[in-house]
């Protein structure tokens, strides 16, 4: 066999990037016998992960040369973990950058130029045995699944080859080399070569053997490629799935195909296939019923065998019509997320535990779709979603976006690939190497071209490669949003962060292309306010067809320092440049805890809606081809947050149908608030969620008129007028306002006192990621700082109908100028209603917030509210929240936004209580309308001077800002995008508010 020779030179060479590797083919299961098959194991395949010998150099010359000679002794070098990171295993550092290049700044590199002095290389060895029961007939294959970024291989000492993009698998025959007894595998993984410019990711910038190793034997009949693909007629009514096949040591072989249901098939066999296989009564595949046939194929000779493959297959048709994009038929649309592979403990080197987890919440949580955003993900991934039911964009490795834009602005000079020749086999190596693997799985809808690489020819190149090798499914491209040179790269209209307003400009005009959002909703922080502006667009325009949340998970990396344990990022490894913190927007955190904005998430996405009224509720069942069947309808009527009736009613609404089923709820209802809840409960538990799990919910919230009004009492307090301080004193309770400290400064029951602090006017919050994104902390500055420096320049007392009325008046700094009153009025029950005036003025940025901020002992830190929830909500984030009475913790309330931020908010609030163990402390009421509080043990200062959790400070208060307006989060993007206009708070009207305060 003619071997190629080793060289460092492939490393800066764009055109040598599959040098002695065995071409892509497709990642069917291969078995020596059906007994095998029927069990899952095969004894054809050893897996080669585990623990490899090491040897780490920062750059090439420093790497121990010759070592993958026979007998060179690696007896005393370190051992690494195959599959992992080399960064996260000790050696060089994990180094995070969005879309600069890594070396920008440290060096001056035009592509395809490699630095000389970093490039990190991994030197790994293991030894191992090739099984006895092997066919000696056959041939040996090493595979490799995942390399980053560059890879050069031995067996024995005999030079295999070289190869790139770190995502598909790189094979080599290796029957040759190997000999009886103890073999040896050496490897070398540059961290950078020429690849480094094609896959400028925003992600960690890690290196090594990230995926398994395996040795592979294939008989001497083989089937070394297969494509499945299923055709239907055009009422989905016949279908036949066809087998393209490519075997080795074909002649004189028979293939057996057999496929569950179907009449099995025999032949002679050839180099090349092609069998049909009639299936009668097709079951199609979609996410909503991933209906999957099992295909296998036993290729025999001399009536032994010697091969038994398997795959699984859909039939199912994706097409574009009428400029629409349609599954078996339907209009599709897209309720996805972007999805890095990722695990905080092992990077990109994920478990099959993981990619369930991942799978089985993205069902939980009504996702269907997800794009591999960006590279093609681990081959069992895929399994799972042709299996649990989920979309794909399978997106190739090919981001370039260092090469032309900088700091944001398009500046493509140098841009690769782009229209240049010496590029294009790669990017198209990269595109086949997809494509060859993975187009067995009918998860997969799309193929992307890639992430933000530009334009160009190199792409549209690789786009009519997609199309002609696979015309079963459509192309996905962002890029020509950029450069429209070759607009017919992509199929469709695909942006990314267009804000809903000019996703509703394109879609008014007419356009050839559907459109998709193939990153929205940046999940950075506390975000994805005004997901619902999206979702809205799904009924309102067919050719709206979804989108992907940018993203699924957070990229923070858990380090242990000194027992704890702590999530870190961008440049907390020394490493520079960086990005910092831009790694972690997920809706999912990176130790996979689920984030309060999949409460969004969750509602918006559901495929059927619950449109609730006081009788009953009105089932939209938007699925394409399945009905409500699978649940059952319960609802639940709260009066004032508490269940006065509940039932089970059965609801079997069929796909795109709707209808009105009336609930048995009583009819004289005691006067007071309601909410009807509804929700669709799974009746049995299924894959991903156990019986009675809430799929979709829905309510109503009514109230019901009558004389709630208790009568007011005559006040029964004592009044005690000082010099400096005025009190009310009753029974239990006591208030002390005082002249000098402005404000509330004591409230008391049975002596003990709540109050650390007077309450003080609070027009700022803490400032979100996307507030720093759009100038916000700049841009309200004037409020940060008024609510830091204001002060009680006037305080007076009056009694009016017998009740202590206490007015403050506080002067904000200049240049505002203006005056805010605070107004205290003791309630003859001895509940303080709290009453805030804010004037409005002309000319001033939007208000963060208008809001009271208590600071009490750290001990109330039990919260129990009557509101929306139960997770953390905004009033652009709170469709997905619902009325109920529900309990938290001051501490809980801290979302662990990897930096701290707001956070922990609650809106529609009636009533909520932050008490201590034994149920004392104090409780604030709405009084005209419902209340924004959130109960934190940390003020909004606070939360903003860290940078990491465990930067904020001990704990000694609970502080409640309890407001009558806060803004939104906003989450269009996270680098300008404002909060939208209808969820700001203006600042040039009068606003005014109040609540009552009681101590309890
Ligand atoms: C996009 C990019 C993503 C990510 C995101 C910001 O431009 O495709 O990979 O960087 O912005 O988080």
């Amino acid at each position: 066999m003619n071997r190629p020779s080793y060289t460092l030179s492939y490393l800066s060479d764009p055109e040598a990037f599959a040098v002695g590797r065995l071409e892509a083919c497709s990642d069917h299961a291969v078995y020596a016998s059906a007994q095998e098959a029927c069990a899952g194991r095969s004894s054809l395949q050893k897996c080669l992960s585990g623990t490899w010998k090491f040897r780490y150099a920062e750059r090439p010359a420093l790497r121990p040369e010759g070592f993958y000679a026979p007998g060179y002794d690696v007896s005393g070098w370190n051992d690494i973990t195959v599959p992992g990171h080399i960064q996260l295993q000790g050696y060089d550092r994990p180094h995070y950058v969005n879309t600069q290049y890594p070396w920008d700044g440290h060096e001056f590199l035009r592509p395809p130029q490699v630095s000389e002095t970093y490039n990190p290389v991994g030197c790994y060895a293991l030894d191992f045995t090739v099984p006895a029961s092997w066919p000696k007939d056959g041939r040996v294959v090493l595979r490799f699944d995942g390399a980053e970024t560059a890879l050069y291989a031995w067996v024995n000492g005999t030079f295999l080859g070289y190869s790139e993009d770190s995502f598909t698998p790189a094979a080599f025959d290796v029957t040759d080399c190997l000999h009886e007894g103890v073999n040896r595998v050496c490897v070398e993984v540059y961290k950078r070569s020429s690849a480094s410019y094609l896959q400028d990711q925003d992600f960690w910038r890690f290196s090594g053997l990230f995926r398994d190793v395996w040795l592979l034997c294939q008989p001497a009949t083989h089937l070394r490629d297969l494509f499945v693909t299923g055709e239907l007629s055009d009422d989905f009514a016949c279908a036949a799935l066809r087998l393209r096949m490519k075997i080795d040591g074909a002649e004189g072989a028979r293939v057996r195909v057999e496929v569950e249901g179907c009449d099995a098939v025999e032949a002679d066999c050839a180099p090349e296939m092609d069998l049909k296989i009639p299936v009668a009564h097709p079951r199609l595949w979609s996410a909503e019923e991933p209906n999957l046939y099992r295909v296998r194929v036993t290729l025999m000779r001399g009536g032994e065998t010697a091969e038994v493959c398997e795959t699984n297959a859909g039939l199912r048709r994706f097409e574009m019509k009428d400029g629409l994009m349609l599954l078996n038929g339907k209009r599709i649309v897209f309720k996805g997320v972007d999805r890095h592979e990722f695990n905080c403990h092992t990077g990109r080197a994920v478990t099959l535990e993981d990619m369930l987890w991942d799978v089985r919440c993205l069902k939980r949580n009504n996702i269907n779709a997800v794009r591999t955003s960006h590279y093609p993900n681990d081959s069992r991934f895929y399994d799972l979603c042709d299996r649990y039911g989920l979309y794909l964009i399978d997106e190739t490795n090919l981001e370039s976006h260092g090469s032309w834009q900088k700091m944001g602005r398009i500046e493509p000079s140098w841009v690769v690939p782009g229209d240049r020749p010496e590029w294009q086999a790669a990017v198209l190596d990269r595109a086949k190497s997809m494509l060859e693997r993975d187009k067995n799985h009918p998860s997969v809808l799309i193929w992307s071209c890639g992430n933000e690489s530009f334009g160009g020819k190199d792409i549209y190149h690789m786009s009519e490669y997609f199309r002609q090798a696979d015309p079963t499914r459509l192309v996905h491209y962002e890029g020509v949003f950029n450069d429209r040179r070759y607009n017919e790269t992509s199929d469709m209209e695909s942006r990314m962060y267009a804000k809903p307003q000019e996703v509703e400009a394109y879609l008014q005009q007419n356009p050839d292309k559907p459109f998709i959002n193939c990153e929205y909703t940046h999940a950075m922080g506390n975000s994805c306010g005004g997901l619902c502006l999206y979702t809205a667009l799904e009924d309102k325009y067919p050719q709206y067809q979804g989108g992907f949340i940018w993203d699924y998970i957070d990229q923070a990396i858990e380090v242990e320092e000194n027992g704890e344990r702590r999530l870190t990022y961008g440049g907390d490894f020394g490493d520079r440049p960086t990005d910092r913190h831009f790694c972690t927007n997920g809706i999912v955190f990176a130790n996979r805890k689920v984030s309060p904005k999949m409460q969004e998430v969750k509602f918006l996405f559901q495929n059927v809606k619950l449109h609730v009224d006081e009788r009953g509720v009105r089932v939209v069942n938007q699925n394409l081809f399945t009905s409500t069947a699978a649940y059952a309808l319960t609802w639940e009527l709260l009066r004032e947050g508490v269940c006065v009736a509940r039932g089970v009613q059965e609801a079997d609404v069929p796909a795109g149908a709707e209808a009105y089923v009336a609930l048995p709820v009583p009819q004289a209802l005691q006067p007071g608030e309601y909410a009807l809840r509804c929700a669709l409960c799974l009746k049995q538990a299924t894959d991903w969620a156990e019986a009675g799990y809430a799929q979709m919910t829905g309510e109503h919230v009514f109230t019901v008129a009558g004389d709630v009004q208790a009568a007011q009492a005559a006040p029964a307090y004592r009044i005690a007028q000082g010099d400096v301080n005025v009190g009310a004193h009753g029974d239990r309770f006591s208030a002390i306002f005082s002249y000098q400290e402005g404000g509330l400064m004591s409230l008391r029951c049975d002596g003990t006192e709540r109050l650390c602090t007077a309450p003080r006017p609070n027009l700022d919050r803490a400032h979100t990621d996307n507030d720093q994104g759009n100038g916000m902390p700049f841009r309200c500055a004037v409020w940060t700082m008024a609510s830091h420096g204001m002060r009680a320049v006037k305080a007076e007392s009056e009694q009016v109908n017998g009740e202590l009325v206490v007015r403050y008046a506080y002067r904000l700094p200049a240049p505002l100028e203006m005056e805010l009153g605070v107004t205290y009025t003791v309630l003859s029950d001895g509940a303080v209603r709290v009453r805030v005036d804010y004037p409005g003025a002309q000319g001033l940025p939007e208000l963060p917030q208008l809001g009271m901020q208590l600071r009490l002992p750290a001990r109330f830190g039990r919260v129990r509210y009557y509101g929306m929830g139960p997770q953390e909500c905004y009033i652009d984030r709170e469709c997905g929240a619902s009325l109920g009475i529900y309990e938290t913790t001051a501490r809980e309330n801290v979302t662990p936004y990897i930096r701290p931020q707001e956070c922990g908010n609650r809106t529609g609030v009636r009533w909520m209580e932050a008490v201590d163990a034994a149920g004392h402390g104090v409780r604030v009421e709405m009084v005209d309308a419902p209340l924004q509080v959130s109960a934190l043990p940390y003020t909004a200062q606070e939360l903003d001077a860290a940078t990491h959790q465990e930067e904020l400070p001990p704990v000694r208060y609970t502080v409640l800002d309890v407001a009558g307006y806060r803004m939104g989060v906003g989450g269009d993007d996270s680098w300008g995008a404002p909060v939208h206009d209808e969820y700001l708070i203006p600042s040039d009207k009068p606003l005014s508010f109040s609540f009552v305060l009681r101590a309890i």
